[in-house]
């Protein structure tokens, strides 16, 4: 693991983003793993500013999100459709874009389906935000490192921590369709970040714990090329 502690907030998401872009660069064909929550924000934030300002062209870049609440109606605008779409595919020039499919009646198909996809398509780099209960996508904890695809059932930690974008802890979904922990560690490289002290314990587990199920990210030790961006507050709990 390759981690990086920032002191500031602002050049940790500009450096993020730069990774990105730098790929995006060289790889017009780029295919490009992204992630929901609030910590992506202002990384899409800085994307979106390098597309207007130097022009970056996604016109061929390829995209897969790693989950999407199962059962939210299409314009529920906490779907993670409508995320990326009003967070950075409504802005930036990029035409294909794949998010798992939330519908309820469809749910096996759906994971077959969306595991094909990106069989077919080597994402070369995934970017991770981290649970505070260390799930990766929604993998939430003794979920088996070589799942694929699948339906979960989300965490009551999870629930609680995503009520927050919800007018109630009633309103949050209780299924997701997520890429499988073996679905994300196939990523050529993975970028995980992750802000504040919420999650200093998941990072302290993430990287200095036995890699086990009980912390699903700790698998992340096992990549051979994998980055982990922190703030101090994230990174309160290790010593460095
Ligand atoms: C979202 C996802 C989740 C989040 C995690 C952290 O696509 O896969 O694993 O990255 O729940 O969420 P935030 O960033 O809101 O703290």
């Amino acid at each position: 693991m390759n981690i990086r502690i920032f002191n500031d907030k602002e050049e940790l998401y500009r450096e993020a983003a730069n990774f990105f872009i730098d790929h995006v660069k060289e790889n017009p064909n780029a295919i490009l793993g992204l992630a929901t929550g609030a910590t992506p924000i202002p990384l899409y934030q800085n994307l979106i500013l390098d597309h207007k300002e130097n022009k970056t062209d996604y016109s061929k870049v390829k995209s897969f999100n790693l989950d999407e609440y199962i059962g939210l109606p299409k314009d529920h605008k906490e779907t993670y459709y409508n995320f990326m779409n009003e967070n950075l595919f409504k802005y930036i020039n990029i035409k294909e874009t794949y998010v798992p499919n939330g519908d309820p009646n469809k749910k096996e198909q759906s994971c077959l389906e969306y595991e094909n996809l990106i069989s077919n398509n080597q994402i070369e780099i995934q970017l991770l935000g981290l649970g505070a209960n260390g799930h990766i996508g929604f993998n939430e904890p003794l979920t088996p490192f070589d799942s694929k695809t699948h339906i979960v059932t989300l965490a009551n930690k999870t629930r609680e921590d995503n009520a927050r974008f919800f007018n109630s802890l009633d309103e949050v979904p209780k299924e997701a369709i997520t890429m499988g922990i073996a679905s994300i560690m196939k990523a050529k490289t993975l970028i995980l970040l992750a802000v504040g002290e919420n999650k200093a314990d998941a990072i302290y587990e993430m990287i200095y714990g036995k890699v086990s199920t009980e912390c699903p990210a700790s698998i992340l030790q096992t990549h051979s090329d994998c980055y982990v961006f922190i703030d101090r507050a994230a990174a309160s709990k290790i010593n460095k």
